[in-house]
């Protein structure tokens, strides 16, 4: 019997691949760093048994109307915003991703994201590459102090809490926003439930991580701005699109807050012309979140293994359930 045909819309190490190989017809596109053509996609969706997917690819009705073969659709992320999970559930598709294995890089990043932006540590490195360090001077590059301060996390998920857990280390007070209240947050991390306003309104630090749903698309806007504090960071390492990008810009010109951490933008990739460059105050990182060779290598991994559970008629590790 022939094996069941694979594409990657990347090439992944032949180390991982490699083992899957004797049950699977895995193709790759042959990038690493490049998105696959859309064309690509369309014609390798068309025969595909299972395909995995970055969350770069837009796996919409083009794709799925003419993927008559599909069974299986393995995101290498936690986040699948980019996938019609809808209409991949009404034509049979599995969809997974993966989680757990990403949540404490994740949460590496984001808490040292905020304490970068906090710190300055950008605009410090770069004052000394830049050779502009020649005097000792009391308030060089100072910033602003984390320990002890106040944390809101928006979207209190397993990295809202791994993030939280961070946070306890640095004796903050945490905050937290979800649909509903978390009493694993509440009793083993300490955090307290606030409405979103309340939330804004009392963080020294917001943290976005709330996945891009309908219902999260541009929750940060000119009003959200308007109620932080005016010493306020606010950092984002779920989705751009949680963002009005304009109105952070004009809230950061305006010194409605004073900083922003950011390792996720509405229109992935941006570049140096991108408006939030141009401020010191902001400090941008090119969706890195879970970017660790052990992580990445487990993400890649549990995306084969899923796809090969579902090939298998078995139930793949972490399926997409909404
Ligand atoms: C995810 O997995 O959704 C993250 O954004 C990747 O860093």
């Amino acid at each position: 019997m022939s094996k069941p045909y694979v594409f990657i819309t990347r090439t992944l190490p032949e180390t991982i691949v490699e083992p899957f190989r004797s049950s699977l017809d895995i193709h790759m596109w042959p990038k690493t760093e490049e998105p696959v053509e859309r064309s690509t996609l369309l014609a390798e969706a068309n025969k595909a048994n299972a395909i995995i997917t970055m969350l770069s690819d837009h796996i919409d009705e083009e794709v799925l109307e003419n993927a008559p073969r599909l069974q299986a659709i393995a995101n290498l992320a936690v986040g699948y915003d980019n996938i019609d999970i809808n209409l991949a559930h009404e034509h049979g598709i599995t969809v997974t991703n993966t989680p757990d294995v990403l949540t404490e890089t994740t949460a590496d990043l984001t808490f040292g994201l905020l304490m970068a932006t906090a710190r300055r540590l950008l605009e410090a490195s770069d004052y000394v590459r830049e050779d502009k360090w020649s005097n000792w001077a009391p308030l060089l590059l100072a910033g602003q102090d984390v320990h002890h301060k106040t944390i809101g996390i928006v979207g209190m998920g397993r990295i809202g809490k791994a993030v939280a857990h961070r946070a306890q280390g640095f004796h903050m007070n945490i905050l937290y926003h979800n649909r509903s209240h978390d009493e694993e947050a509440e009793q083993q991390l300490g955090a307290t439930y606030a409405s979103f306003d309340e939330l804004l309104e009392h963080s020294d630090f917001v943290v976005c991580l709330a996945p891009l749903t309908e219902q999260t698309k541009h929750m940060f806007h000119k009003a959200s701005f308007q109620r932080m504090k005016s010493s306020a960071i606010f950092v984002n390492a779920s989705r751009g699109a949680n963002v009005v990008e304009e109105d952070l810009y004009e809230a950061l010109v305006k010194g409605q807050i004073a900083g922003a951490g950011l390792d996720v933008f509405e229109e992935e990739p941006i570049h140096n012309d991108h408006p939030l460059l141009s401020l010191s105050q902001v400090v941008a990182l090119p969706h890195i979140g879970s970017a660790t060779i052990e992580t990445r290598q487990d993400m890649m991994k549990l995306c084969l293994e899923n796809i090969q559970l579902v090939l298998d008629n078995k139930q793949p590790k972490t399926k997409v359930t909404i």
